[in-house]
């Protein structure tokens, strides 16, 4: 085995694989932020994408953005993940706002900054589970920028396809309350024993007047999409490989699995939320995103 220098900065575990991901969504939120109808505000996210090697190129305003709105990836597909930003931004606020769940948990959570940037309610307590090395990236770029959170932050590094059911708890989560969790942009990337472990563990930890938001593509066959220009964009000007990242067996149903158990479900596509907020990607031809769905569950209180 070769021995590499050690370095505490996590770049590493962002300059390749799926960590990459969490920069690239990255830099469509550091564009959404600057764009002059944006639907979501992350002055962090441009730091997270220049602070890093493999992305200090991309482009982190509309301005550095070649053909604009016209290119896939930078256009459609980072307004993709603007407008998921504040549907997510929203689920959250309107959770906590509105229920007695003070703990959330952010699974998958990369280069999320909504510990810093939302306004959360007193004594909001913020778990974010992602792998070791992406949090540490991020605990260095916003250590730099004297960033403060505005509730609790507590990160939990883990590999979300081992068996992290223990993880919170053990890191001061408490079962008996309820709670608010995301899935944001993660399960794609997990065998399918791992997402219906994940799904039974959110249940297993959550009281009555908990909820979950999660994000899942119902497609039965990915490649079915693999001249889309979404995924050819990706990989041609960033190097990405979406296909290649994502775990192609049949996944499971999580929203039936979850309504079996007793919880709620509404499963809605972006688009539903294109039109709501008049603008976002809408539906086109050889469509990467035509599979795409954004589900909202609670758990009834007993
Ligand atoms: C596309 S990024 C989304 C990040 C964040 N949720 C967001 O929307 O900005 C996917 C994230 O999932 C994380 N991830 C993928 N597989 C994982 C695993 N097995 N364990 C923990 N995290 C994982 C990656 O490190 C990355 O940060």
């Amino acid at each position: 085995m070769v021995e590499t220098a050690h370095r505490n900065d996590g770049v590493e575990g962002v300059a390749g694989g799926v960590g990459t991901t969490a920069l690239l969504v990255a830099a469509a939120r550091a564009i959404e932020t600057h764009r002059s109808d944006s639907l979501a505000q992350d002055v962090y996210a441009e730091h997270f994408v220049l602070g890093a090697p493999v992305s200090k190129d991309w482009p982190v305003h509309p301005r550095e953005v070649p053909d604009g709105d016209e290119n896939p990836l930078w256009g459609r597909f980072a307004r993709y993940f603007g407008l998921r930003t504040r549907v997510l931004d929203d689920f959250l606020l309107r959770s906590v706002h509105a229920g007695n769940a003070r703990q959330v948990v952010l699974l998958g959570a990369g280069l999320d900054s909504r510990a810093y940037r939302l306004a959360w309610p007193p004594g909001c307590v913020v778990f974010e589970i992602d792998r070791e090395e992406v949090l540490a990236f991020k605990h260095h770029v916003l250590g730099g920028l004297s960033a403060t959170p505005k509730a609790a932050r507590v990160p939990v590094p883990m590999d979300l396809r081992a068996d992290w059911a223990g993880a919170l708890p053990g890191a001061g989560f408490d079962p008996a309350a309820p709670s608010v969790w995301l899935v944001e942009g993660l399960l794609f990337y997990l065998p399918p024993a791992a997402e219906t472990y994940l799904i039974d563990t959110v249940d297993r930890l959550s009281a009555g007047g908990s909820a979950l938001a999660f994000e899942v593509k119902l497609d039965k066959d990915l490649l079915e999409y693999r001249d889309s220009p979404l995924y050819t964009a990706t990989k041609q000007q960033i190097g990405i490989d979406l296909l290649d990242l994502f775990d192609r067996n049949p996944r499971p149903d999580s929203a039936g699995h979850l309504t079996a158990k007793g919880w709620s479900a509404s499963v809605r596509t972006p688009f539903d939320f294109t039109r709501l907020h008049g603008r976002g990607p809408r539906p086109e031809r050889n469509d990467a995103l035509a599979g795409n769905r954004w589900v909202f569950a609670g758990k009834p209180l007993r």
